[in-house]
């Protein structure tokens, strides 16, 4: 089957048949399909889209390309979860630990920043010693002793996805549903959880902006799940604003620890029940709602949940003592304030300026492989709907320059607004079920 018959297929708006997408995924992997074919594949894809039968067959030939890891000998209940990313989403941190010590083992292969979001790798990596690049006998061990493991993901998953987002990232070709559910499902398919509970993200710092885009992507991602024996739910929360009160690596670290530790800002908490409800569900530990987060509540209450994050930062090579002491993450060498201009309320905080702001202070990268700033990042005084008087602090601008504070002094001022109107939309803002029924979260 020819490269050229099957863009141009693809071209004019046509079905392609499963042969078609088996024969483009094996030439993207052994590479008799070039670059410049794969991206016109990929365009034609993007603007003609793909019906949810071809989605499910790419996804399944992504999959095919390499290792699906196996946690059947593990012998207990383990459910997955995956973020289409935000800012200051740090909620698998928290998660991980806390329901592993309501026993549901949580295996997690994560990513690394990109653009203004923030990755669980590089926050992680913010901890003195911890190592994300474990192998998969390491991370079965981890699994076993722990309950929880983060980490990054190794060559041989979905090797087919690296190569197609690698091409995605510089040809416009990242906003497609289709290649979005494909890439996404490939690598949550090939970490062999038996469940997914999955977190789509909506509003201006995500990738979906718009509430019916994210529904539709939780939905066709909720259907691969299925399709592949994998009951997978999907709860849609907002990014319109930046989640908890930290943006940047060890100062999200420290975070996750005071919210382990029972004193979590109320937004990154909500987040953090409404997806570990589901999970708790799905694996068995709870009948229903209340009970799952009366245990959960009881968990991070009882310190059992903290202890849990301790163990994971040691089993992964982690210094623990941060866990007690948080003063030993990195601290930036410059830290100065944006200050409100006027008495008022805060009525808005840009998610995707907050963001912008904190890659400036060299939290995140503007491409793949940049290096990042462990101690960069931005924290929120003010929340949304605080008064503030005329000088008192909004934002703390964490950077490693006054340069660099500099730079990003204008983007984080534009992401604040005082006295207008307060988007009141609940966070939280819908489920998508196993059968793919929109409801309440
Ligand atoms: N995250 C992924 O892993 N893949 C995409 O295509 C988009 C977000």
């Amino acid at each position: 089957m020819r490269a050229v018959d099957i863009i141009r297929a693809k071209r004019d708006g046509e079905v392609l048949t499963p042969e078609a997408i088996g024969a483009f995924v094996r030439g993207v992997l052994d590479g008799t399909w070039a670059d410049y074919q794969t991206s016109a594949l990929l365009m034609a894809i993007v603007l003609r889209g793909m019906t949810p039968a071809e989605t499910a067959v790419l996804t399944e030939a992504m999959l095919a390309s390499g290792r699906r890891v196996d946690l059947s000998g593990l012998g207990v209940p383990t459910v997955g979860k995956h973020s289409t990313g935000g800012v200051g989403d740090k909620v698998s941190v928290v998660l991980a630990p806390l329901v592993a010590a309501c026993g549901v083992t949580m295996a997690k292969m994560s990513g690394r920043g990109l653009g203004h979001t923030g990755g669980t790798l590089d926050k992680l990596e913010s901890i003195p010693g911890f190592r994300v690049d474990l192998d998969v006998p390491r991370f079965l061990a981890v699994l076993r002793d722990v309950g929880c493991a983060l980490i990054g993901q190794t060559a041989d998953i979905a090797p087919a996805d690296k190569v197609l987002y690698g091409l995605r990232d510089v040809t416009a070709t990242i906003e497609s549903i289709p290649l979005i559910s494909a890439s996404i499902m490939s690598k949550k398919l090939a970490e062999g959880s038996q469940a997914l509970v999955l977190d789509v993200k909506c509003g201006r710092g995500a990738f979906m902006h718009a509430f019916d885009d994210a529904v539709a992507l939780a939905q066709s991602l909720v259907a691969i799940g299925g399709a592949h024996g994998v009951p997978t739910e999907a709860v849609i929360t907002g990014m319109d604003r930046p989640l908890g009160r930290a943006v940047g690596n060890a100062l999200e670290i420290r975070e996750c620890i005071e919210t382990l530790a029972g004193h979590g800002p109320a937004d990154l908490m909500a987040v953090v029940e409404a997806i570990g409800v589901r999970v708790l569900l799905l694996g068995g530990r709870a009948s229903d709602p209340d009970a799952a987060r009366a245990l959960m509540r009881g968990t991070l209450a009882s310190g059992a949940a903290l202890e849990r994050l301790r163990r994971m930062v040691v089993a992964q090579g982690g210094d623990p003592a941060v866990v007690d002491d948080p003063s030993r993450l990195a601290v930036a060498l410059v830290v100065e304030t944006v200050d409100a201009e006027a008495d008022g309320v805060v009525s808005d905080l840009d998610a995707a300026l907050v963001g912008q702001a904190s890659v400036l202070l060299g939290a995140g990268r503007e491409k793949k492989g940049d290096p990042v700033d462990a101690a960069a990042g931005i924290v929120i005084r003010a929340a949304v709907g605080q008064r503030v008087r005329r000088g008192q602090a909004i934002l703390e601008l964490h950077g490693p320059t006054p340069a660099r504070v500099a730079a990003a002094r204008p983007v984080a001022r534009r992401a604040i607004t005082i006295d207008g109107p307060i988007d009141e939309t609940p966070l939280v803002r819908a489920r998508v079920t196993t059968e793919g029924a929109i409801v309440a979260p």
